[in-house]
């Protein structure tokens, strides 16, 4: 089994056993080159010693660099100023077994897939066979329904502010 996979059992078990995980998700998509401002980084990190259970960094691209040290990604920045033990969860344009084995060796613990996941079905299956995904945004309305993806889920990353802007949809 991959390292992602064999991973995601072991965290899943560590996380979510018999509580509720509170965490920032935080939205790390604000500069215009894909940067990450490290005002937000730095809010995380103070959130992190005040004992949060994990980080999900959504952030476009998981190997985005930060604002301030554009040498660094903003994983590599996070896990070396966490001091404790805590879940990195990261997405960000992850669309194959490669980006997410990269991604974990950046420092993420799990990875998180957004938009690939909405068209494409069976994701882990073409991740374990190191098959390339089948399909690409913006899907069409069609492909999404197909899918099995509900009328109300398509209506609201076609048009919600923050989400339209993913270009999820054809419009
Ligand atoms: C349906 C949907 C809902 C999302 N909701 C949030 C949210 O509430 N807060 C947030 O910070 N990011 C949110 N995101 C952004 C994702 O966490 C992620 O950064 C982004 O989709 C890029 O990852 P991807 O390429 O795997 O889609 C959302 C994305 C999708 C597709």
């Amino acid at each position: 089994m991959s390292k992602v996979f064999s991973t995601l059992e072991l965290k899943k078990n560590k996380i979510l056993k018999n509580r509720l995980a509170v965490a920032p998700m935080t939205t790390q998509q604000s500069n215009a080159d894909g940067s990450i401002s490290n005002a937000e980084s730095d809010w995380l990190i103070m959130l992190a010693e005040d004992g949060i259970d994990y980080i999900h960094s959504s952030q476009m691209y998981y190997a985005a660099v930060t604002a301030k040290y554009s040498e660094k990604t903003s994983i590599e920045y996070l896990r070396s100023h966490i001091t404790r033990q805590l879940p990195l969860v990261i997405p960000g344009s992850i669309t194959s077994i490669d980006d997410a084995e990269k991604a974990m060796d950046l420092g993420a613990d799990i990875i998180a897939i957004g938009r690939a996941a909405i068209g494409n079905k069976k994701v882990p299956e073409y991740f374990e066979e190191h098959r390339e995904l089948p399909f690409k945004t913006p899907f069409s309305e069609k492909h999404l329904e197909e899918t099995g993806i509900s009328k109300e889920l398509i209506d609201y990353v076609k048009n919600a502010p923050p989400l339209r802007s993913l270009n999820i949809v054809q419009q």
